[in-house]
């Protein structure tokens, strides 16, 4: 039977700890910690390039290159272990698992940013022709980055059309270079000679860069210069705008599929089919809590509900106080009974919510019978357990 399937608790509990966004406090001092490793490893790889600062503080880079290297090391190790605990990894033996991992842009980042120092070691090539692989480790960072990630896949989805604009980049700079070749080459055969020479000033210019090392000085070649200059500037703003709606389309794809996720894990939805669920998407925003944060107030006016994602929020009820966890609501009361709010509740870890304004939950509940019943019923069991604290 495949490993995979096999329950390993500390394998999971490691898994849950490295996973991006998690909640737990060591899962969140690790990632600050590495995020802190590789820039202060970026920062002495660029420090080790002056010579003055690497023949007066060589110790001290080298002993920060060798601690990066020793726990990147262990990081790639230790995710490349726990990654058969993916969800998505559930029907793969441990290796295929492992695998898959392996192969993922963020993993052959973390192994492109090791591998070199131990090909060093292995084939005694110069360590210093290493110094732009090691630069290489600021994209580690990209793990921490959901924006890049985004970025990255906003161009992977226009990438038909970004090629497009390289391609036409490409014809007009073939043409401009072609015209101004034949308007210049006479007054000024060094620098508009050839093509490839009028091609460089074609693309200097349609980037609108302009370094202004290579300029017509016949008439008709700044007539040639003036249209490709305008040109130059439609042919950029094609690629950007492309990018930009690309980027707003998947920021918003994103958050679309994390309040999906974070409504599934809610029991109260979770029998709801997917169309309902999108429906109550609509009305859920999400947010976070950071731990000792309240999130109610007793005594204060009510105005909407949460539902907890993710971590742990603590109600501060009179004689026993009351944790709620993943999966559970609360907040309904002050809703529901027109009151302020009965309890303070507590962010006792970071807490991830979705939270259901009055209006929305009085909607949800003339839509949803069953949903408003489960609703009442806890709310009544609350209300019940509060009075006889009280
Ligand atoms: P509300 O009164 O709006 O604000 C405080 C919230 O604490 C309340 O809604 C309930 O959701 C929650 N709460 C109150 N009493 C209890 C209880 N006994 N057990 C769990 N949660 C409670």
């Amino acid at each position: 039977m495949a490993e995979a399937h096999r329950p390993s608790t500390l394998r999971r509990r490691v898994f849950d700890i490295l996973d991006e966004g998690s909640t737990d406090p060591l899962g969140r001092l690790i990632d600050r910690g590495l995020i802190g490793l590789i820039l202060l490893n970026v920062a002495a790889t660029i420090a080790e390039s002056v010579p003055s600062v690497a023949s007066r503080y060589g110790p001290v880079l080298t002993g920060i290159e060798i601690a990066s290297v020793a726990a990147f090391t262990i990081e790639y190790l230790v995710r490349l272990w726990c990654a058969p605990e993916h969800s998505l990894a559930e029907l793969r033996s441990a290796w295929h698992a492992r695998l898959v991992f392996a192969v993922t842009p963020s993993a052959l980042i973390d192994l492109a940013s090791i591998a070199p120092v131990f090909a060093a070691l292995v084939t005694q090539i110069d360590l210093r022709s290493l110094l732009v692989l090691r630069l290489l480790r600021f994209f580690k960072l990209a793990r921490y980055s959901p924006g890049l990630e985004s970025l990255l896949q906003a161009i992977f989805a226009e990438r038909r059309a970004l090629l497009a604009c390289i391609v036409i980049l490409f014809g007009t700079v073939l043409v401009a270079a072609s015209a101004m070749r034949l308007v210049e080459e006479d007054a000024q055969p060094d620098k508009f000679g050839t093509i490839p020479d009028a091609m460089y000033w074609a693309f200097v210019t349609l980037t609108t860069v302009g370094y202004g090392d290579v300029v017509p000085i016949t008439p008709l070649g700044k007539v040639v210069a003036s249209l490709t200059a305008v040109v130059g500037i439609f042919m950029l703003a094609l690629p950007v705008g492309l990018l930009a709606s690309a980027f707003a389309d998947e920021i918003r794809r994103r958050d679309f599929v994390v309040t999906m996720t974070m409504v599934a894990k809610v029991p109260l939805f979770a029998d709801l089919g997917a169309g309902p669920i999108a429906g109550i998407m609509r009305h859920l925003s999400s947010r976070t809590f950071e731990a000792g944060e309240a999130v109610v107030q007793r005594g204060q006016p009510a105005h909407s509900m949460f539902f907890v994602s993710a971590g742990t929020v603590e109600v501060e009820l009179k004689e026993r106080p009351v944790r709620l966890g993943a999966g559970e609501f609360f907040g309904e009361m002050g809703l529901l009974q027109g009151r302020e709010r009965s309890a303070t509740v507590v962010a006792v870890t970071r807490v991830r919510t979705l939270v259901l304004e009055a209006n929305d939950l009085k909607y949800l509940m003339e839509h949803n019978p069953v949903m408003a019943e489960r609703i009442r019923e806890v709310a009544d069991r609350r209300s019940a357990e509060s009075q006889s604290q009280g």
